[in-house]
């Protein structure tokens, strides 16, 4: 191989990661939660972040999404340093971006529909009667059509799940972030949120990172990851959950994988 046909190669795997992120340290004030981890996100995979309670996924969540600004390290994101960026380009890389967090963040003050609707209203110019199109097409999608003049407190929580990822959907987005989009759900409510995942990459094309303590959804969905270490506070082992589970004898990832005691606190 001649040495550009070499930097081509190297190029075309560069590209076809969507996000990117190298030696990332993330602390809040001095206390360093992760430090020095680095992974790359292929398009159209789902990449699952793993680890401990406590270990720092949803932190590093909070790094990718303009939250929390990492004391050391880069995130690109389609080769875009995204930390390096200003706040009014950073705010329009995030519209690429659908976010479901941990704790849900769903409005209650407002039905289903609104909530889908927010994002609709901030971010674009549409009239009314188009947004209300978009919105039942996002909740349609998610199998919440009749749900949409319903208030969060009327619906049950697998349904609140659903309404959060219709309100993610809502732009269009390439990249999907869930952090626990399935923890508290019964097995077979799990499993049919599992399936809408995997229709949405399909669907949409969409590149998704997941994190979850959820070991059937890991095993049915990923097909690669990361596990951060508690003990370590940096990534130990990289592959996908099945490699993880069969193949990595690290103990705190093995305990993690076959839900040994005394180290998953959920
Ligand atoms: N806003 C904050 N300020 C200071 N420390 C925080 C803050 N948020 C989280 N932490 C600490 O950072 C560490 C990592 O928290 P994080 O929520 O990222 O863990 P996690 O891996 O998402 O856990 P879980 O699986 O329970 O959701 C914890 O020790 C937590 O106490
Ligand atoms: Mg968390």
């Amino acid at each position: 191989m001649t040495r550009t046909t070499e930097l081509a190669a190297i190029d075309k795997t560069e590209s076809s990661s969507v996000i990117s992120v190298r030696n990332l340290t993330i602390s809040y004030g001095s206390r360093i939660i992760q430090k020095n981890v680095s992974f790359e996100v292929k398009s159209g995979s789902v990449f699952a972040i793993m680890g401990p309670s406590g270990c720092g996924k949803s932190t590093l969540i909070r790094s990718m999404v303009g939250l929390l600004q990492p004391t050391s390290g880069t995130i690109l994101v389609n080769g875009t340093n995204y930390w390096s960026q200003s706040d009014r380009k950073r705010v329009e890389i995030n519209r690429s971006f659908g976010v479901v967090f941990q704790s849900g963040a769903i409005w209650s003050s407002m039905t289903v529909g609104e909530n889908v609707a927010l994002p609709l209203q901030m971010f674009t110019s549409l009239n009314a009667r188009s947004i209300r199109q978009l919105v039942q097409l996002k909740l349609g999608l998610v199998g919440l059509s009749d749900a949409i003049d319903l208030y969060p407190s009327e619906i049950s929580g697998g349904m609140l799940k659903r309404a959060g990822l219709a309100r993610a959907l809502a732009l269009d987005p390439k990249i999907l972030l869930f952090d626990e989009v399935s923890a508290g759900l019964d097995p077979i409510a799990s499993a049919r949120l599992d399936d809408l995942i995997l229709a949405l990459r399909d669907g949409l094309g969409a590149t998704i990172l997941m994190v979850s303590h959820e070991l059937p959804s890991l095993l049915a969905l990923a097909d690669d990851g990361i596990f951060l270490s508690t003990i370590e506070r940096t990534a130990i082992a990289h592959g996908s959950p099945q490699y993880l589970k069969q193949d990595c004898n690290i103990s705190e990832v093995f305990n993690f994988m076959h839900r040994l005691a005394g180290t998953t606190e959920t």
